[in-house]
């Protein structure tokens, strides 16, 4: 499945290279756009964010039907403006796709390019967004989310057995979040993660030191810098 959230960091687009799940039931404590879950969206998912955006949008997503996202205007220059009488979720879903590349400050209220909406993009509010949006989101209807901050996960083993998919805001890097890495104390999330039960993938950039990483793969960000994207595995 495609991405519902442009989130950046985001990791639908290597999701592919990680290991499988080895549970039923998939949690990411860090969700932004959760594209782990994405490339195995008919498991039991569980997402848990501090940013209430994040956390609203895939709220709205959940529980949206195919019609309802149908009728949300296909052509938005500024969400203040032409999404008034919508939700607060509605603008910051349709703020999260107005820029082509992916924001980690958070939904844009104005277009970033009026012309893109024309151009016929997938990638970019409109028509075609749209109806992928609406197409998508009948499959994720049995996914819960949580707003909260990973510490807030009370008895992880309570959950049952699950594979636990965490993301972080880099260490290094991760400071364009709203809800940033420098508000993460680093040393306290790995102890959280080792102590986790069940299978425990955690992502990383290359050089962080709070667990003992392994490269994965290389990827090429928002800015087309390339780096190498890292991971500790417990199974
Ligand atoms: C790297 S992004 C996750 C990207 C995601 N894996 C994807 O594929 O789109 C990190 C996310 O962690 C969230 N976050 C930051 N601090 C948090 C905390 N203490 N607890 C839970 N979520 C937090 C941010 O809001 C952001 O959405």
């Amino acid at each position: 499945m495609r991405r519902f959230i442009p989130v950046y960091g985001g990791k639908r687009s290597i999701a592919h290279p990680y290991p499988e799940p080895a549970h039923r039931q998939i949690v990411e404590p860090f969700a932004g756009g959760a594209g782990y879950s994405l490339e195995y969206p008919d498991r039991r998912v569980l997402l848990y964010d501090l940013d209430e955006r994040v956390v609203g949008t895939w709220d709205y997503l959940i529980h949206a039907t195919e019609a309802e996202i149908l009728r949300i205007p296909a052509v938005v220059k500024d969400t203040e403006v032409d999404l008034v009488e919508w939700p607060q979720e509605v603008r910051w879903l349709v703020g999260w796709w107005l820029s082509r590349r992916p924001s980690g400050c958070g939904p844009a209220k104005r277009a970033y390019s009026w012309d893109d909406q024309h151009a016929g993009r997938s990638n970019v509010w409109g028509e075609k967004c749209r109806a992928r949006l609406a197409a998508q989101v009948p499959a994720i209807r049995h996914w819960r989310i949580f707003h909260g901050s990973y510490e807030s996960i009370g008895a992880p083993g309570a959950w049952g057995p699950s594979t636990w998919f965490v993301d972080p805001p880099y260490q290094a890097m991760g400071v364009h979040y709203r809800e940033s890495a420098k508000r993460i104390n680093f040393e306290a999330l790995g102890a959280w993660c080792k102590s986790l039960p069940g299978q425990v993938i955690v992502c990383e950039n290359d050089g962080a030191d709070w667990l003992p990483f392994e490269p994965l793969t290389t990827m090429t960000g928002a800015t087309n810098r390339t780096r190498i994207e890292s991971l500790w595995v417990k199974r």
